[in-house]
């Protein structure tokens, strides 16, 4: 039996819903692969700020450091919105990032069959749509020193170095190897200096890829062509904000938010997260779409542990369910058979792996 230590941050929000149904999702993988999952629970974010003071307490850092894998849901909330910027919820996520040394993220926006009709784009346009967003995380605008607020001004700083820009186009690269064998390096290297540097080292890098073909497109360009015709990326490489804001807009090509996982690798231990944020409007109510959460324990599997088979049974579990018409409320506008909660979501998909 493999035995692994996974720290686990529910978080705020919807966190903890969907988080204890990755964990139910993950308990009986466990038994099925004859693994075991070790728990520890930590705060950070809004919670994290009402017992400690602060979004990332010390202990929360040296917990993940010492874990295989961080497994996390959300953070955020209004009670917390007029906090100082670094005593914010997110502050705690972006050190804890920073903390592990979190680099690369990764993001697949794939359309599941079952989806092609709950997405607000037409289903034609979507046929065969699978892209992996790689998100440059520890540097840009949300790290860029100096920064500041003052009363009537303020800036921050979009900085980049040569090293973290190649460390990351070669995750990318790598990826694209294992894919359809395409980069596309979205930036704006028309206005921005950081964006032409961007162009400079990841053609460099390119050319020990010989295999994947590198196309270069500015990000307001590739915002319509996401819309217009997704099918055309395969990895899309890109700066922090810019992934930020593009994964969003990838994640509703696919029918739902609560849909998208993600993987933030690179350092010495990852991150799994869904993309989406708390929802503190619909916090509570037992409606919050675990598919991303528990997609994102799926994405642990295999990066953070190697268990690929693990990974696909749960992956398989998912579509299974979408395939049965069993939805949450987000995605119950097409093909939805009955409505679930989160928590019977985390059943039927956990139920499924059980029973195959
Ligand atoms: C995300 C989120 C975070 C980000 C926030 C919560 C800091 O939007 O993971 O995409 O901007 O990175
Ligand atoms: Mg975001």
């Amino acid at each position: 039996m493999k035995h692994y230590k996974i720290c686990v941050i529910k978080g705020d929000g919807i966190g903890p819903e969907i988080v204890d149904e990755a964990i139910k999702v993950l308990d009986t993988v466990a038994n099925k692969f004859d693994l075991d999952f070790n728990y520890e629970h930590y705060l950070m974010g809004g919670a994290a700020i009402d017992v400690f003071g602060e979004p990332l307490p010390s202990e929360t850092l040296e917990g993940a450091l010492n874990s295989d894998a961080v497994l996390f849901g959300a953070i955020g909330g209004p009670k917390w919105d007029d906090v100082e910027r670094h005593l914010r919820p997110e502050s705690g996520l972006l050190k804890l990032r920073k903390g592990l040394g979190a680099f690369a993220n990764l993001r697949p926006a794939l359309v599941f069959d079952e989806l092609v009709e709950a997405s607000t784009i037409k289903p034609d346009v979507l046929k065969g749509v699978d892209i992996m967003v790689v998100r440059e995380l520890t540097g840009g605008l949300y790290f860029g020193e100096p920064r500041e607020k003052q009363i009537d001004k303020a800036y921050n700083t979009m900085i980049y170095t040569s090293d973290e820009i190649r460390r990351i186009a070669k995750v990318a690269f790598e990826a694209a190897q294992k894919r359809d064998k395409k980069v596309t390096l979205v930036d704006k290297a028309n206005v921005l200096e950081t964006s032409q540097l961007w162009r400079e080292v990841v053609s460099l890098v390119a050319k020990d890829y010989e295999d994947v073909a590198l196309e270069m497109m500015y990000v307001d360009n590739a915002s319509m062509q996401l819309v217009r015709n997704p099918s055309q990326f395969d990895v899309i490489l890109t700066e922090n904000l810019f992934g930020d804001i593009l994964s969003d807009e990838a994640s509703m090509i696919c029918g739902s938010i609560g849909l998208l996982p993600s993987a933030s690798i690179g350092g010495k231990v990852g991150i799994y997260e869904p993309i989406h944020g708390s929802a503190p409007d619909i916090a509570g109510q037992g409606i919050a779409n675990p598919i991303a959460m528990i997609l994102s324990a799926a994405m642990m599997l295999r990066y953070a542990f190697e268990e690929e088979a693990a990974a696909q049974c749960i992956e398989n579990a998912v579509k299974k369910v979408l395939k049965s018409g069993y939805r949450t409320k987000d995605i119950s506008n097409f093909g939805a058979k009955e409505i679930c909660s989160t928590e019977e979501i985390g059943t039927h998909i956990s139920n499924i792996i059980a029973d195959e």
